[in-house]
């Protein structure tokens, strides 16, 4: 090797070794370590965010857009924030994407791949690929207008270009947010479902390019009844029906409306209905007053679903925090985090189809220190006391439960502990954060959240996520969900069981941090 190689190389080695000194120093000084910084979920760097937006999967890349103040730790100047990633577990970060400009804000949306350049936007020289990614969002005014506008991206969603015939829906509206488009394969057009946020209705448009829309159908008011509440960041998709007869063939269309405040358990959350969506128009399996809930914890709003997944899944990531205390948490220089994408399914139980969700089966790829219980077939009480001990944590248990049975998963930490279980004289699945730590910061945060599980055949599965200041429970796999934030003493939590039911098998790992 001559000099000036050897010394290429070495400068190339030394650049190295200070990129990895500088992420080693971050973490040192307690970047991405900050005691309530979740470990395995997403998470800006810095300052504040709500909804996930603009979900799209394209070329090997999983991107994830989010409600963002680049200025700061409460809501304002809202812009989107950005993140891909390969694997849905592991995110890298990237300059905001879409900012707000001459006083229009960058509210809540969607993304689609344009794979035959309908839109007349995509740029790319590649006859074998015409494709370009497009965004649609709400521009807001603030006090004044919101309307629908248009971004492209012709590099992989690195730079993004706003439509200079942007807005591309404006009918004078202040309530009027939130577009989510699909491309309708049977009518062979673009569909968009939007929010008239304070007449609690979504409107349906459809569109040959992106750029002209007509006006479909309406929806609403619907479900959970509220005065007060605004509808907003809807979804729609369809989904095969699980376990029947000729499995997959049947199908049902899912309309997801998020609303706020409302919910189950107060302030904000989602509601889903499930019917028929013709290209034109949703309707209703269901009596118009039926209420069903994508999540029954506190800390679950804004879900939206993944756009153009390559293997078909449909993958929901929600918003984990409630308008209700959002900008009043703990934590900086970070506020807020999005739960772990779930694959969603439709499943028919006795009550009728039910949206089902389970955590993505990469975060599997996270697992370490295994922890089983041995001593199976035991009440749940005589487990060891301190079974596992740690900040991000997954745990999957099966109970035999009677009519008076309880199981309780107790996450300890110094004197506060936050309770998971489940009640069989009341057939209630909970989540218990009274005593959780910090819970004083917002009146509304203390509180225990529940919702309906019926055993199978006598039994009950739980699977639990942990991680720093957040708990997801699923039960009997993802019949039910129930997210909530915790803001506890210390990090590191201590595990116990107890109850009077018999657990069946447990087994429990340490999750890696995505971070290090
Ligand atoms: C939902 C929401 C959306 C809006 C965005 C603004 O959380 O209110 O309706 O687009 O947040 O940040």
């Amino acid at each position: 090797m001559n000099n000036t190689r050897f010394q290429l190389l070495l400068l190339v080695l030394l650049a190295l070794a200070m990129t990895h000194l500088f992420n080693a120093q971050a973490n040192a000084q307690g970047h991405y370590d900050e005691p309530y910084r979740p470990q395995f979920h997403f998470t800006p760097e810095k300052n504040w965010m709500n909804d996930p937006n603009g979900l799209v999967f394209y070329k090997g890349e999983y991107h994830l857009f989010y409600q963002y103040n680049p200025f700061g730790n409460s809501w304002g100047h809202m812009s989107w924030g950005h993140a891909v990633s390969k694997d849905l577990v592991h995110w890298q970060h990237l300059p905001v994407a879409l900012a707000e400009e001459n006083g229009v804000m960058i509210f809540s949306g969607s993304a689609v791949v344009d794979w035959n350049n309908s839109s007349g936007l995509c740029k790319s020289s590649d006859p074998k690929d015409k494709s370009c990614l497009v965004a649609i969002y709400t521009g807001h005014i603030e006090g004044k207008n919101q309307s629908q506008h248009i971004a492209v991206s012709n590099d992989r969603g690195r730079t993004w270009t706003k439509f200079p015939g942007n807005p591309v829906i404006d009918i004078g509206y202040k309530d009027f947010r939130d577009p989510k488009v699909i491309w309708h394969e049977a009518t062979k057009r673009w569909v968009m479902v939007v929010s008239l946020s304070k007449e609690q209705k979504v409107r349906f448009y459809g569109s040959p390019n992106l750029k002209q829309w007509e006006l479909l159908s309406e929806f609403g008011p619907a479900g959970v009844k509220h005065d007060k509440m605004l509808w907003e960041c809807p979804d729609l998709f369809e989904l095969p029906v699980e376990g029947q007869p000729g499995q997959g063939k049947k199908t049902r269309w899912v309309l997801i409306v998020n609303i706020n405040p409302g919910g189950v358990a107060g302030g904000s959350g989602g509601q889903y209905f499930i019917g028929n969506f013709d290209g034109r128009k949703f309707t209703n399996d269901n009596p118009n007053d039926t209420a069903l809930f994508v999540d029954h914890g506190k800390d679950f709003y804004a879900g939206v679903t993944f756009s153009d997944v390559s293997d078909g899944r449909r993958i929901l990531i929600g918003w984990m925090s409630n308008w209700q205390y959002a900008g009043k948490e703990p934590t900086s220089a970070f506020r807020t985090a999005q739960s772990i994408p779930r694959v969603l399914g439709l499943r028919q139980t006795a009550a009728g189809i039910r949206l089902v969700q389970q955590p993505i089966p990469e975060l599997k790829t996270l697992r370490d220190n295994t922890t089983v219980l041995e001593a199976v077939n035991i009440l749940a009480s005589y487990a060891p006391k301190d079974l596992m001990v740690g900040d991000a944590l997954e745990l999957v248990a099966e109970y035999e439960v009677g009519k008076d049975s309880t199981a309780v998963i107790r996450l300890r930490s110094e004197s506060s502990e936050t309770v998971i279980g489940y009640d069989a004289a009341t057939g209630k699945l909970f989540i218990d954060r009274t005593r959780s730590g910090d819970v004083g910061f917002h009146p509304n945060f203390a509180g225990r959240h529940e919702a309906a599980l019926a055993p199978k055949q006598g039994r009950i599965k739980l699977h639990v996520l942990v991680d720093r200041s957040s708990v997801e429970v699923f039960g009997n796999d993802g019949e039910v969900a129930l997210t909530d934030r915790i803001f506890p003493p210390s990090p590191k939590q201590h595990v116990e069981l107890d109850g009077n039911a018999k657990c069946l098998s447990l087994q429990g790992w340490q999750l890696r941090s995505i971070w290090k």
